[in-house]
């Protein structure tokens, strides 16, 4: 069966033990794991899709839906929640309409809440695609997200 992940898959011998390693492969590749790329291991492992759904939803690292186009990262460190990181999370709550680990419906925001992001002279900050966002209030945060929404509609 030809399948765009038997190239990857079948680097590995026919072991469970390199399920993790798989998924791994598929994940750094693709950027989310598929259920055809589980069901893809499954067959090629011989192990039932229990054992594979299990692993990936275990590792933190491992995502089962696609991430969003852009990925907002909310700190939680200590500088940013004294200086007010909930409400910013709460706002981003309202504004995206999901929460962390979602991704919106129409795929271009995913959600993550991190520790230190290394700038806490900053805080609160934000980073969305690598770009940091400090000294935020929740007014900014409205703006900061319509320019993404916009670079979207308006190119
Ligand atoms: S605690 Fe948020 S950047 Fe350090």
């Amino acid at each position: 069966m030809d399948h765009m992940y038997r190239e990857l898959v079948h680097k590995y011998p026919k072991e469970k033990r390199y399920t993790l390693a798989m998924l791994q492969d598929i994940q750094r590749q693709n950027g989310f794991i598929p259920k055809e790329a589980m069901e893809y291991i499954s067959e090629y492992l011989n192990l039932p899709m229990s054992h594979i759904y299990h692993l990936a939803t275990f590792y933190k690292a491992l995502s089962l839906k696609p991430k969003g186009k852009y990925v907002i990262k909310v700190c939680n460190g200590t500088a940013c929640h004294i200086r007010g990181a909930d409400s910013i999370k709460e706002e981003l709550y309202n504004i995206l309409g999901i929460k962390p680990g979602e991704t919106t419906e129409d795929g271009l925001f995913s959600l993550e809440i991190v520790n230190c992001l290394g700038a806490c002279a900053l805080a609160p900050v934000i980073v969305i695609d690598n770009k940091y966002y400090g000294n935020l209030t929740k007014e900014e945060l409205k703006s900061v997200i319509d320019q993404y929404k916009g670079a979207e509609i308006y190119g």
